[in-house]
């Protein structure tokens, strides 16, 4: 569905993403699991044009210049130089770090503001779905938004995005100050949304721990490069991302019984 070829992001004479590849199938929940400036943001940018926008932006502005090479072929076409908005209507939705929900709006207006592309009736019919994907937000669709907890915000953020009818949905961060439990429960509606929306996923985030177990195949990216690829078996196994991600979260072998926390 996406094939991504020696993808390069310059900010100025900074690089940001230095020749990625990657490559995500129909039906995927592809994870790249990185640190803080790893470039998981400019990725999710750059694939959802939204880069392209701020390089206009940008050079309108006189800051630094931004500059994007490589090849995104989704479906098909090459999509680099599509303007955001042709991306969405072609299926590719971006739910952004702490998504912007409107808290003076109840929990279903937020979901139809979402889905102010489509009609009425594809709305309505989209709300059920959402509802089916989502139950935990059913109870709470007269509650105002910025009354929710921060896990039932994030959900609500996903719903939102699944309110587009995205082919393609890409998370940047969406577990961020979750609780453990809600971010368990977020992949857990990353995964209803794979099985019962058919929604391919790319989801960028710091915390493995709760991602490798979901995804089917994954991504470490580091100073802008993608160091490592495979299952989230085969991530969880690698003793590189153990001692980076797990490293100082497991259990130490002297102190048996202790429980890892997170
Ligand atoms: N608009 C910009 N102008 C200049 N440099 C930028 C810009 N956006 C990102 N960068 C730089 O590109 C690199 C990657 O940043 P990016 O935001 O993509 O990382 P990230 O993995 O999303 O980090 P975080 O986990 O903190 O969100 C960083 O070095 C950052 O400083
Ligand atoms: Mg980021």
């Amino acid at each position: 569905m996406l094939e991504v070829e020696n993808l390069m992001v310059f900010f100025e004479n900074a690089l940001a993403l230095g020749g990625l590849n990657l490559t995500v199938k129909q039906g995927e929940i592809v994870g790249v699991v990185g640190s803080n400036s790893a470039g998981k943001t400019t990725l999710l940018n750059t694939l959802s044009g939204l880069i392209n926008d701020m390089r206009t932006q940008a050079g309108r502005r006189g800051k630094e210049r931004i500059s994007v090479y490589g090849q995104i072929r989704y479906k098909g076409e090459d999509i680099i130089d599509w303007p955001t908005h042709q991306r969405v209507k072609q299926g590719i939705v971006l739910s952004r770090e702490r998504h912007p929900i409107f808290p003076e709006s109840s929990v279903l207006e937020n979901l139809k503001i979402a889905g102010y592309r489509r009609s009425k009736r594809e709305i309505r019919d989209q709300l059920t779905e959402t509802f089916r994907i989502f139950p935990t937000l059913h109870p709470l669709g007269k509650r105002k938004a910025g009354f929710l907890s921060g896990g039932e915000q994030q959900m609500l953020a996903l719903a939102m995005a699944l309110m587009a009818r995205p082919s393609l949905l890409l998370l940047d961060e969406p577990l961020l100050g979750l609780s453990p439990l809600m971010q368990t429960a977020v992949m857990a509606a990353v995964v209803h949304l794979k099985q019962f929306a058919g929604v391919t996923v790319i989801i960028c985030e710091q915390y493995a721990r709760p991602v490798l177990p979901v995804i089917d195949r994954g991504y470490v990216l580091e100073n802008g490069m993608l160091t490592f690829s495979g299952t989230g078996s085969e991530l969880i196994s690698s003793p590189e991302i153990n001692a980076a991600y797990f490293g100082s979260i497991q259990a130490p072998a002297d102190r048996p019984g202790t429980q890892g926390t997170v």
